[in-house]
């Protein structure tokens, strides 16, 4: 037996129609040319697949059984082609990312190993504070940001995914390195270093000791990242609140040491946030899943010594 696809797709539209002519209509074919392939494919299956009686057409019993086997077929090719659809978008896909600044010290090794499953992606990564991430979600030009709990609103998802501590950071030489459980009222005689106007992390912050106390500082300085920060504590300019992301190598080397401080650390969550009802692309989707599903287990968060109980993702 020699069919054709195209046979079967024109024997298809006939047989669901039980009509030559729609389903000449439906295939931009003649009628003559509908009626060829028809009787072309009866001659390779040996057997009449149609009957007429007056002005109907029937299915015969070996037609019924062509038309369970064609349908069948379709399924199966629009099956293949969707998959390979994906594939293709998989391997040469674009994937856009705005990531907060203190998320970037962990986002390029979940990068790293998505790009191992998926070489071909292509991604456009932009590092910036809270605010711009909210200003590209809001102009739609990225996939995903990755970020602290973004503001409630209706146009937002947001999924969260991983722990972000923020902890008091000192010199190994200050004062109060070596103290337990310093009251959070002590820290009032201290500098503080904090992140720019924009920043989550200087959010989180201000937000923390506004609802205990609302303590002041006896001197603030300003620096707008994390790395300016990190080296003016070292430098013994003063204390500073970061994520403890940031402080994974100076931690390890003592360059710095996070404090005890009572009702530390901040417990602040990552979430991966698009806008609500974005089309995703396949590359899109993947990452999405691989962020939801696999970041804890393929991130650490660095450990500071002291420990935090179990909070709601905020
Ligand atoms: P950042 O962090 O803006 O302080 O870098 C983002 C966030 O915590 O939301």
């Amino acid at each position: 037996m020699n069919i054709t696809l195209r046979q079967l797709k024109v024997f298809e539209a006939v047989a669901r129609h039980l009509n030559y002519t729609r389903a000449a209509e439906e295939l931009f074919l003649s009628q003559p040319a509908v009626s060829m392939q028809i009787k072309q494919l009866e001659e390779q299956v040996g057997q009449p697949l149609f009957e007429q009686m007056g002005k109907k057409v029937y299915l015969t019993d070996a037609g019924k059984e062509v038309y369970r086997y064609s349908l069948a077929i379709e399924h199966h090719l629009s099956e293949m082609q969707m998959v390979l659809e994906e594939m293709k978008g998989l391997q040469h896909g674009r994937l856009t990312l705005t990531v907060a600044s203190t998320a970037n010290y962990f986002v390029p090794t979940l990068l790293g190993i998505f790009n191992q499953r998926h070489r071909g992606v292509t991604v456009d990564i932009e590092v910036t504070n809270r605010e711009n991430l909210l200003k590209a979600l809001s102009a739609n030009t990225t996939d995903f940001a990755i970020m602290g709990r973004p503001p409630p609103g209706p146009e937002l998802e947001y999924y969260p995914f991983l722990e972000n501590p923020l902890v008091v950071l000192a010199a190994p030489e200050h004062p109060l390195a070596s103290r337990k459980q310093i009251p959070l009222e002590r820290l009032a005689e201290e500098t503080f270093i904090m992140r720019e106007r924009g920043s989550g992390t200087r959010a989180a912050r201000e937000r923390f000791f506004d609802e205990h106390g609302g303590i002041r500082f006896r001197k603030t300085m300003e620096m707008n990242s994390n790395e300016a920060i990190k080296q003016a504590v070292q430098a013994g300019l003063g204390l500073g609140v970061l994520s403890i992301h940031t402080l994974e190598v100076e931690l390890m080397l003592q360059r710095l040491v996070v404090l005890d401080v009572v009702d530390f650390p901040i417990m602040r969550h990552w979430y991966i946030v698009h806008r609500k009802g974005k089309r995703f692309s396949a590359v899109a989707q993947a990452f999405k899943d691989f962020v939801l599903s696999e970041s804890e287990s393929l991130l650490t968060v660095p450990s500071s010594g002291s420990t935090s109980a179990a909070v709601p993702p905020v």
